[in-house]
């Protein structure tokens, strides 16, 4: 290795971030740059491993210098006298990712800071990768224990409406998403979620006019609507205007081109003193009807159960907040077929809260983000445990984001059958879309078998 060197960036919000380049010798057979960007949050779970900033006065104290320089003059150096001598591989990633941990030594990774272990690890995979020939995507499964002769390409979760704190709308929940489920390819996927997003442009112009279409954080409308019922409804209206049917699942049978997922996203406005969900958290203070809309977690349960009914939702994320276990236990007991209840903030992608969430059936699926646990290695103990146990596993992009595509890969390597990247708009989005693409491409080229599947509806 010739060096191994961070630098401070930005995110899609303009907010500090970590990047590292890694360069090699000819001599260890590839010469060659590899370079990742980590993410970050605005909704963040209280268990996640620890994202270093700076503080102070400098970019609101997100600087992230200290991360920077933990790379460049302690993990960089150490790592590299370790890789140069032989001692660890640059395909042994959990050799590698060990010895981030134990340089840290820390239990949520507090003193280098997760967004400087989670580039280090991200960027030697990339490595661990290119010294086999293999493409990133190949790499991972066989970190995995997954195949590498028959790859599942993700149902892609397309975000296109913004709520919660992803937006400056009144909607009180995060994330509106379609999911192409009757697609056949993936490139298919693309099609229908991208006409679909465009339909629903038009519609929102037509209701609320061309100024109601901003974005948000992800890249979704966030047109000026109070109720996920009514969000739900525009992009029920939109599908259809675009050509497509609604998934249904009618004893049995699965018919329909899309189906719909929502992640509310509750730790955000659950007051934890009142133990009550104020899905008014974002209106005029003054504003009469707000106390309409303070709800306890059964009634919340029952909006979730009515909408779910009514429009397709297949996925609920985080319906309760990260600690409120008996509400996620109650709700995941009675809707136990069917629907995927994805535990985030509750997991937090982190080994102990995933065995927890098991021995108490708190959900049925696992939201897999790299930088809540900070290394490549965790990521995949964690995806590992939720399968093993019977869940699914949720691949999933953070509201803040770079052109880093590492997760696409992610999705297929580990065949999770489906993962959420936000809109059809902003590049940080569009570059995880687009590697999927290619993804596709190289495979049929291979004339690999390859399916495209939301695992769980058409698997084999
Ligand atoms: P975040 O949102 O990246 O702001 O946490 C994504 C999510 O909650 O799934
Ligand atoms: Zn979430």
């Amino acid at each position: 290795m010739e060096s191994l060197t961070a630098s401070q960036i930005f995110d899609s919000r303009g907010n500090p971030t970590v990047r590292v380049v890694l360069r090699l010798k000819d001599r260890q057979g590839v010469a060659g740059q590899f370079e990742a960007q980590v993410p970050s949050g605005a909704s963040k779970g209280s268990y996640e491993a620890h994202e270093l900033r700076d503080g102070g006065e400098k970019y609101g104290g997100q600087g992230v210098s200290k991360a920077v320089n933990f790379v460049n003059k302690i993990i960089g150096p150490a790592l590299m006298d370790k890789v140069n001598i032989g001692e660890i591989r640059l395909n042994e990633q959990s050799k590698i990712d060990d010895f981030l941990c134990q340089l840290d030594g820390t239990e949520k990774k507090e003193k280098m800071g997760a967004n400087a272990l989670l580039a280090v690890s991200m960027v030697c995979t990339r490595a661990g990768a290119a010294i086999q020939g293999k493409e990133l995507f190949e790499h991972l499964a066989l970190l995995s224990g997954m195949p590498t002769d028959n790859f599942i390409l993700p149902v892609p979760f397309m975000n296109q409406i913004n709520g919660g704190v992803h937006s400056g709308n009144t909607l009180a929940f995060q994330e509106f998403m379609i999911a192409p489920v009757g697609a056949q390819t993936f490139t298919h996927a693309m099609q229908i979620c991208t006409e679909i997003y465009h339909t629903l442009k038009s519609i929102i112009i037509e209701r609320s006019g061309k100024a109601a279409t901003g974005l948000g954080d992800e890249g979704g409308f966030a047109p000026p609507l109070k109720s996920a019922d009514e969000a739900l409804h525009l992009l029920e209206l939109a599908t259809l205007k675009a050509g497509y049917s609604v998934y249904r699942n009618q004893s049995g049978q699965q018919h329909g081109d899309v189906a719909f997922g929502i992640d509310p996203a509750s730790s955000e406005f659950f007051d934890k003193k009142r133990k009550l969900y104020d899905l008014g958290f974002k209106f005029d203070p003054h504003d009469k009807a707000k106390s309409d809309f303070c709800l306890s977690s059964s009634e919340l349960g029952e909006v979730y159960e009515s909408i779910c009914k009514k429009y397709s939702v297949i996925l609920l994320e985080d319906p309760f907040a990260e600690d409120d276990f008996d509400s996620w236990k109650n709700f995941t007991r009675e809707h136990s077929c069917g629907l995927e209840i994805v535990g985030d903030d509750l997991l937090a992608t982190n080994p102990k809260r995933i065995r927890i969430g098991i021995e108490q059936a708190l959900c049925n699926s696992l939201l897999l983000k790299i930088n809540q646990i900070g290394t490549i290695t965790e990521a995949i103990e964690s995806a590992q445990l939720a399968r093993n146990n019977g869940w699914r596993v949720f691949v999933s992009h953070r509201s803040g984001e770079t052109v880093d595509d590492f997760i696409a890969d992610l999705a297929v390597g580990l065949r999770t059958g489906h993962l959420k990247c936000g809109a059809p708009a902003r590049g940080e989005r569009l570059a995880k879309y687009n590697r999927l693409l290619a993804i596709e491409s190289i495979l049929q080229s291979r004339q690999e078998k390859i399916k495209y599947s939301y695992a769980g509806y058409n698997t084999q």
